[in-house]
This record gives structure tokens, C-alpha cells and sequence, in this order.
């Protein structure tokens, strides 16, 4: 890459399809494949010696990887205990020869940790967003697509090959401990997915509603439950979130915990008023049924709605209803997804936990 006057700015990872045509791997200039591929590998390095600074020894699934937050733009890789979970969201991270360096690179730096199957995940819409052929997730090394794992001592099941993301919403780990703090009494969790709040605040709580629209989702939340027994047993619900919300309302249910962790509304800037909108439907029904003194944890992960934006919806949903609403905790992602300065888009997910 060259400015207009012909001076070097460094290299960059190309696309012919995406709307994000360049994206900067290094502010030298790169000499040739062989030395892509070495900076490559050292990122990797880099990239698994920050996680292991800072991830506690007993979380057994979190981020290795996270594309330009780690300087390896379109690039994700989880690690779910034994297995490595990998997305290329980019032409440049999809190449045989750049997924073949990255994947010998992590395989070589955990060969004493027992990581021994690595599998892709694939998302349709970014493949063909990046016009790149049709592809199955599937298992590249090693045999195994499934496991067992632990976070904060819940144990969750994980399949390579089904689910959302990369099998779970990872960058909520730490915000699950939080929640798990302040939860108590009657708790609901809505857009629960695998039961990751559920199964934390059931222990704390005295009984746990959660609901999802998605039955496979709920399936798998039902045999995590199997597998941490000895707390009250959460009904698990199949519904429609701005339904059931409703209905509940309209029938005066109240809880003292709710979380609501919904999917991102805005997917792009265009649609940020509507989504908006919708974030203060939910949150004021949510804030409507909770008792005195109750808690609200309410995330978004729209990286187009801005921490100021989700606080002045929060905010004007409170003013609404004339509920008094004060700021436990202003969270976002867990830091092995981290925050880049410099780099706004790294920053996505944000987690505000209230009394009310
Ligand atoms: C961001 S994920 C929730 C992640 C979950 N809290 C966790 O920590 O694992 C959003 C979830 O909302 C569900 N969903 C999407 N639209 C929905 C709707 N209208 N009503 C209920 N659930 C919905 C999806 O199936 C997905 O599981």
C-alpha cells in the first residue's frame, strides 16, 4: 500500500468482493509470501501468550483469537477445551497456505495441552458476502467435533458442527460472573440460547425462567442443566421474546432478576433508529415487571449502537415509566475478546447491570 504521493504505508490483506477492500496487516512493507506467512505465525504466538496472561486457568473456553483486535484481520479462533474452533471471515484467512500456517502455529503451541482436533465453522452469509465458494463446517484435524467444557465451574456441552457463532457467546463469560453476583429471588433470562445466564443465576436464585425462539438452542440448554444438577430446576420456554414480554406484563408477572441478552438489531448504521426502538421496547417491558429493588442486566451487541446510545435508551426507558435506576456495572465483552484503541469496530458488546 502507498499513499497518493507514492510513500509506503504498509501491507494490507486484499478483497475483490468486500466493501472493506484492504484491511492493514503491517505498517511495513512486506517483502514477500514467505514473510506474510512468518508474521502470520508470530501473531498466532501472540495472540495465544495474551490469553494465557490473562485468561483464569478455569475457564476451558474462551477466544485465542480475534481477528484485528489480534492483527489477524478476518480470523477467529475459539478454543473449546480440546478443540479448536476456527472461522475465516475473509478471502486473504480463507487461502489453503494462510489457514494451513495458522493452524500448524496453534496445534505446535498447544501440543502439551491435549488440543488436538481442530474444526471450521462456517457462516453462508459472510462466504458469500466474500465470494467464496459454498463450504460445509466441517472437522480439519483430529477426530473430535464435540466436547465437554467449563466456565466459572458450570460445565456447558459444545458441537463443533451446530449452534450459533462458534458454539457459544464466549465474549459473555465474565459478564455471566457479574450477573451471577447480583442475581436473586425470581430470575428470567430471555434470548437464553444454551442457558449461559440461566445456569449461572440458578445459583442464586429461587427459580429461573428462560426463553429462546430457537428449539434447537433450548435442547442443548436443557442437557446443560443435566449435566450442573442440584439447583432449582429452570423452566425452559419457547417463545417469541417481545410476545412473551407482553403477555407477561399484561398478566402483572413480576421477577427480581431479568436478563436480556437479545441478538444485534442493528446490523448496520442504516437501521440504527429501528433498532434503537427496539431495544427500548424490550428494556421498558423488562423494567415494568421487576420488584423494588429488583435487577436488570441488559446487553447489546450491536457494534452500530454506541455505549451513549444504549445508556440513552436505557435511560429514556426509565424516564418512561418513572422508575429510578441506578448503574451496578457498565460491562462489554470479556477480555479475551479484546478492545483495541484505535480500532472501533473491536468494540461491540455492551453489558449495563441496574438496580431498579
Ligand atoms: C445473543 S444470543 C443470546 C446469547 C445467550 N444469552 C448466551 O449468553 O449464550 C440471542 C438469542 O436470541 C434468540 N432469538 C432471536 N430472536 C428471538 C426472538 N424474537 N425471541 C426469542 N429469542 C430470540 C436466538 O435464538 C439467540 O439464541
Amino acid at each position: 500500500m502507498q499513499s497518493e504521493r507514492g510513500r509506503p504505508l504498509g501491507s494490507a490483506l486484499s478483497s475483490n468482493a468486500s466493501q472493506i477492500a484492504l484491511r492493514m496487516i503491517s505498517q511495513s512493507v512486506l517483502s514477500d509470501e514467505g514473510e506474510l506467512l512468518g508474521l502470520l505465525r508470530q501473531r498466532v504466538r501472540e495472540a495465544i501468550a495474551y490469553r494465557r496472561r490473562l485468561v483464569p486457568a478455569d475457564a476451558e473456553a474462551y477466544r485465542l483469537i480475534f481477528s484485528e483486535a489480534d492483527g489477524l484481520p478476518g480470523l477467529i479462533v475459539d478454543r473449546y477445551r480440546q478443540i479448536l474452533s476456527l472461522q475465516t471471515l475473509t478471502q486473504a484467512m480463507d487461502r489453503a497456505d494462510i489457514k494451513e500456517v495458522a493452524i500448524a502455529e496453534l496445534l505446535e503451541q498447544f501440543a502439551s495441552e491435549a488440543v488436538s482436533s481442530v474444526v471450521q465453522r462456517v457462516d453462508p452469509r459472510i462466504r458469500e458476502l466474500e465470494q467464496l465458494p459454498p463450504a460445509p463446517s466441517r472437522l480439519l484435524r483430529g477426530e473430535e467435533t464435540a466436547t465437554v467444557y467449563a466456565i466459572n465451574g458450570i460445565r456447558f456441552h459444545y458441537d463443533g458442527l451446530s449452534g450459533q457463532k462458534t458454539g457459544a457467546f464466549l465474549d459473555q463469560r465474565e459478564n455471566y460472573a457479574a450477573a451471577q453476583r447480583y442475581a436473586h429471588g425470581s430470575a428470567l433470562d430471555v434470548f437464553c440460547y444454551q442457558g449461559g445466564f440461566a445456569l449461572h443465576l440458578a445459583r442464586k436464585c429461587d427459580s429461573v425462567t428462560a426463553l429462546d425462539s430457537s428449539r434447537p438452542a433450548l435442547e442443548v440448554a436443557e442437557q446443560n442443566e443435566a449435566l450442573n444438577p442440584g439447583r432449582p430446576s429452570i423452566e425452559w420456554m419457547e417463545g417469541n421474546a417481545f410476545d412473551f414480554l407482553k403477555d407477561s406484563a399484561t398478566a402483572g408477572r413480576e421477577y427480581d432478576t431479568i436478563v436480556l441478552d437479545p441478538p444485534a438489531f442493528a446490523k448496520s448504521r442504516r437501521n440504527l433508529e429501528t433498532a434503537l426502538r427496539g431495544y427500548k421496547e424490550l428494556n421498558l417491558r423488562a423494567l415494568r415487571m421487576l420488584r423494588r429493588g429488583g435487577v436488570l442486566v441488559t446487553c447489546s451487541c450491536s457494534y452500530h449502537v454506541s455505549d451513549a446510545d444504549f445508556l440513552d435508551m436505557l435511560r429514556s426507558a426509565a424516564a418512561d415509566i418513572h422508575r429510578n435506576v441506578r448503574l451496578l456495572e457498565h460491562r462489554g465483552q470479556a477480555q479475551d475478546h479484546p478492545t483495541v484503541l484505535g480500532i472501533p469496530e473491536t468494540h461491540y458488546l455492551k453489558c449495563v447491570i441496574c438496580s431498579v
